[in-house]
């Protein structure tokens, strides 16, 4: 079984490697979709394929008919590249694999304007070489054919490359083959510094005097040898095989002609100056003795570059490969001169001979390319959000002329991988989620993704980036919860911008505990207005765009986890007033209107507010609410049905609240029943949560600036919900605040340290709620002059002095409470109303804490007359239970 299995996998193997021709790859450029491809080019047997599938820009084209006989199929057509600076294939090849990377570039007058282009090439980031097809061939310049063939010996670094084409001027960039072959390790040796070197080709000649070009099939590495020959040489052969056995592999057709000079006694010579006179040349002499020597003959030469000597005595063995090269010492020309010469030694009786050269220039390729994970990380990004942007090719980050569009990178080091640092995608239409592609790029320090239509959440992932610095999201359709990780980044310096769509689908309370000091509770509890000047968080008003008001179709959202489709909806008038039964039922009045009960379709309950038609003021708190309760849902907000904007007639439609508003009940008005200890504490923990919705998970947050017992609102299973957002306003969070110039508010519930110094925060909520928790504790009024103390904070502290906390709680609770959650939740409750902004505690560490007195009141209530748990409402509820179609 197990010798099946390797035989097997033997087999895969040797399939695989047959398939792949050997580590070949080639490419035809601008291959027609028509034709077929791969296909296999007559003459070579190579089996050439389209590149459309490594390319995705450029055009293509085919060569003048005329032209076409005198080129290999594969020359024929081209890809042409008009746009864009720089155009990339992408291969994927073996990382540390030796290849011989090969581009032609065959004009053929494709574009008919007789004009050979100019381009340079890069591999990967790095200049290659430029090209000019205009120019003359060094060899084998026979006639008009402007086809040229750069060659380049590169280990890449990664299992991909880039081999590029660049604009240097006006012209067009051409390409018609890409060809890469795999070469034996341990053949042309590039050395492996810092300083990372590859081999560019200028000449590998094979001196005969035929004119065949030899490559693939008869050089198994499929190098191209061109045929070379001087007149003052003369050409000596062999019929037998030589053995080409060393690690050049050495094609036997060349190593069956060799050079020698004409006249014995002249050295072999190459006149000819090198195309590239500052290169550092590296050269391979191919030989083998192709004549029988007699006893009393000898062959042995010294090989001189430039008049010194650099390989001395040599002797080829008779039909046997001898491959001799300079590398690790790179020669210069002089003063732009290079002579190579071939000279006899004394001894020889023979002449000496050559049967093939390459001559290689080092090419420095310094610059790193940019950090694979990065690199792979954009790769992923792009086929996300399907981008196809024109630089969007090769790597993303080097040379930087040439990086891709919305990229900023660190690319200080050239010998260090360059990092992402910055990702700009505002307004790139781009539509799904956040990608999880871009946690990877762990460099990242500014994100813009602001307008584009991205949906689904803010991901918990930009938390953990720790090098982000600035998120803007803003413009999109997120929705959801902004993680709380982020937000504590976001108040530790991050910039965070995200849109007024972007709201918590709950809550982002966590499990932390508030520290309180049970000592700074009386003396903290002085109320002095316009006093403290701290310094806190400034937030500038939002501009509001004069409200059109929006469409009705509105974000999904989310009640208890479950997520339903809200349609909201703009009533006419008339609607209005068959709703109210024209407007019979008057549930209460609000500083700017009257609240109606109504039926909506006969069924479903809603509260009506009606605008009072004369107040310009009253209009504006109308766009503001309906603008915000648009935007915002949770569950403790009183959620908006929809309104009423026609001519004069302007009116809110919210979900009915059976039970009225909390003031109410607290007073035993209207016959209302008196809340048990634990349903207040609940009351207490459902606006809190409605608040911290606004505070923490909306971007920018939300200052409800009018948090009082009024507008808390209860429905039938006495669930509290904040109303009345008509005061409210939102802040870009991170930018620079303006003191607004109307402190606005109720009387009492003011924060001092807004009213004097005019900047809102949302700490001035946590003020307001403070004197709320302490009206429902005491159930006294907040501002009442027949008292000691005419504040409520000021009174609460006044008898605490006292040492008495029963004086202080609701007399109306009958001492039907747990004194250890009565004092937490006092103790609480001015804690929020310090005067000093800085120390009162966020909304979640009140949830937290207000949690912990519901525990505590349940754990010790047994002794209490409340026996039932402390969630539960007790029957003896004087409510009607209506329930609220949704
Ligand atoms: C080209 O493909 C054919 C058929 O797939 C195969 O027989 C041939 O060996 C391939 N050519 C080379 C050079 O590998
Ligand atoms: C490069 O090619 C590979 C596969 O051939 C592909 O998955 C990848 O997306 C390409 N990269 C770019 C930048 O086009
Ligand atoms: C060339 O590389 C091979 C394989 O890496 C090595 O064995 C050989 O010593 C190198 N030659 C020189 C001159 O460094
Ligand atoms: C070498 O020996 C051959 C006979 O084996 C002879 O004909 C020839 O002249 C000799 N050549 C020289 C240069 O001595
Ligand atoms: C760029 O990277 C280098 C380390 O390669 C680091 O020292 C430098 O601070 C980085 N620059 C920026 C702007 O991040
Ligand atoms: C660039 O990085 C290399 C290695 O990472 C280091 O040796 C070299 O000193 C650095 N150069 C500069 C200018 O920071
Ligand atoms: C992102 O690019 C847009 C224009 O394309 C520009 O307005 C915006 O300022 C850029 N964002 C950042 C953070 O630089
Ligand atoms: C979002 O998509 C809509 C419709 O597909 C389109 O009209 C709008 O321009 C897109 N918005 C952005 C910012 O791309």
């Amino acid at each position: 079984m197990e010798r099946l299995y390797m035989f097997l996998l033997v087999a895969l193997l040797l399939a695989r490697v047959q398939a792949q021709e050997k580590g070949f790859i080639s490419l035809d450029c601008g291959l027609s979709p028509n034709e077929q491809s791969p296909y296999t080019e007559p003459g070579t047997g190579l089996n050439f394929s389209s590149d459309s599938s490594f390319i995705q820009s450029g055009k293509i084209d085919r060569i003048d008919p005329k032209l076409e006989s005198g080129y290999a199929k594969s020359k024929t057509s081209l890809r042409y590249f008009p746009d864009g600076d720089r155009n990339c294939f992408n291969l994927t090849v073996d990382q540390g694999t030796k290849y011989l990377i090969r581009v032609t570039s065959n004009y053929g007058n494709y574009d008919g304007l007789n004009s050979p282009p100019r381009f340079d090439l890069y591999i990967g980031p790095n200049f290659w070489v430029s090209v000019d097809l205009g120019l003359g061939k060094l060899v084998n310049d026979d006639g008009d054919k402007h086809d040229k063939r750069e060659e380049i010996i590169h280990i890449p670094k990664s299992n991909s490359l880039d081999v590029c084409l660049v604009k240097t001027g006006s012209s067009t960039p051409i390409i018609s083959s890409l060809e890469l072959r795999s070469l034996p390790s341990d053949t042309y040796n590039i050395s492996n510094n810092i300083m990372s070197s590859s081999l560019k080709l200028i000449q590998r000649l094979y001196l005969t005097q035929s004119k065949t070009v030899i490559r693939y099939p008869k050089d198994d590495l499929d190098r191209i040898w061109e045929p070379h020959f001087q007149p003052e040489w003369t050409q000596i052969s062999t019929v037998r095989k030589v053995d080409n056995a060393n690690s050049y592999l050495a094609p036997h057709d060349i190593l069956m002609t060799a050079a020698i000079p004409a006249n014995a006694n002249e050295p072999l010579s190459f006149t000819k100056y090198l195309e590239f006179p500052n290169d550092n040349l590296h050269m391979y002499f191919h030989f083998a003795e192709v004549q029988a020597l007699q006893a009393n003959q000898t062959r042995r030469f010294t090989i001189f570059w430039n008049d010194r000597p650099i390989f001395r005595d040599l002797t080829p063995p008779y039909l046997n490969v001898f491959t001799v090269y300079t590398y690790p010492n790179p020669f210069l020309c002089q003063a732009g001169e290079c002579l190579l010469e071939i000279k006899r030694t004394q001894i020889s009786t023979l002449p000496p001979l050559l049967c093939a050269i390459e001559i290689l220039a080092m090419q420095n390729l310094p610059q790193s390319e940019t950090n694979e994970d990065d690199v792979s990380a954009m790769k992923n990004i792009k086929a996300t959000y399907g981008l196809s942007r024109i630089s969007w090719q090769g790597d993303p980050c080097v040379p930087r002329q040439f990086s891709w569009d919305g990229l900023i990178c660190n690319d200080t080091n050239v010998s260090t991988p360059p990092r992402i640092t910055s990702l700009n995608l505002s307004s790139s239409g781009l539509t799904g989620t956040i990608a999880p592609g871009i946690q990877n790029l762990i460099n990242l320090q500014t994100l813009d993704l602001s307008n584009n239509n991205l949906t689904g959440k803010v991901p918990e992932f930009l938390a953990n980036m720790k090098s982000l610095l600035f998120i803007d999201l803003r413009n999109n359709k997120l929705h959801g919860l902004i993680p709380r990780n982020l937000l504590v980044r976001s108040n530790a310096g991050l910039q965070l911008f995200v849109s007024y769509d972007t709201c918590l689908s709950s809550s982002c309370v966590q499990d932390k505990k508030f520290p309180m000091k049970f000592v700074a509770l009386a003396s903290s509890a002085v109320v002095v207005i316009a006093v403290v000047l701290t310094l806190f968080f400034l937030y500038r008003k939002k501009k509001r765009s004069s409200l059109g008001l929006p469409p009705m179709r509105v974000m999904s959202t989310s009640i208890s986890g479950q997520s339903i489709e809200t349609q909201r909806r703009r009533f006419t008038y008339s609607e209005v007033v068959e709703m109210t039964e024209n407007f019979q039922n008057i549930l209460g009045e609000g500083g700017f209107g009257i609240v109606y009960h109504g039926y909506l379709n006969g069924s479903e309950q809603v509260a009506v507010k009606v605008l009072s038609q004369s107040s310009s003021q009253g209009y504006k708190h109308f766009k503001a609410e309906v603008e915000l309760l648009l935007r915002v849902h949770h569950v403790n907000l009183v959620s908006l049905v929809g309104y009423c904007d026609e001519g004069d007639h302007l009116a809110l439609i919210y979900e009915c609240m059976s039970n009225g508003d909390l003031k109410d009940h607290l007073s035993g008005k209207k016959g209302k029943s008196v809340l048990k200890w634990s349903t207040r504490l609940r009351i207490a923990v459902d606006a809190a949560l409605g608040l911290e919705y606004l505070h923490c998970g909306c971007r920018p947050l939300i200052v409800h600036r009018d948090v009082k017992s009024t507008n808390i609102l209860l429905d039938d299973q006495f669930m509290a919900k904040i109303a009345d957002f008509g005061l409210s306003r939102s802040f870009l969070l991170g930018e620079e605040s303006q003191a607004s110039t109307v402190v606005a508010g109720t009387l009492g519930y003011l924060d001092p340290e807004y009213y004097s110094t005019c900047r809102l925060a949302e700490t001035s909520d946590v003020y307001s709620f403070g004197i709320l928790l302490l009206e429902i504790i005491t159930n006294q009024h907040v501002i009442d002059h027949a008292r000691e103390k005419a504040h409520i904070t000021e009174w609460v502290a006044f008898v605490l002095k006292e040492g008495d906390i029963s004086r202080i709680v609701d007399p109306n609770l009958h001492g039907e409470y747990n004194s250890p959650s009565v004092s937490r939740a006092l103790e609480l409750a001015m804690k929020c109303a310090n005067p000093s902004s800085e120390k009162r505690p966020d909304m979640s560490q009140i949830i937290t804490e207000l949690k912990e007195c519901i525990t505590e009141n349940s754990m010790k209530c047994i002794d209490d007359m409340d026996s039932s748990s402390s969630f539960e409402l007790s029957s003896s509820f004087d409510t009607k239970v209506v329930p609220i179609a949704r």
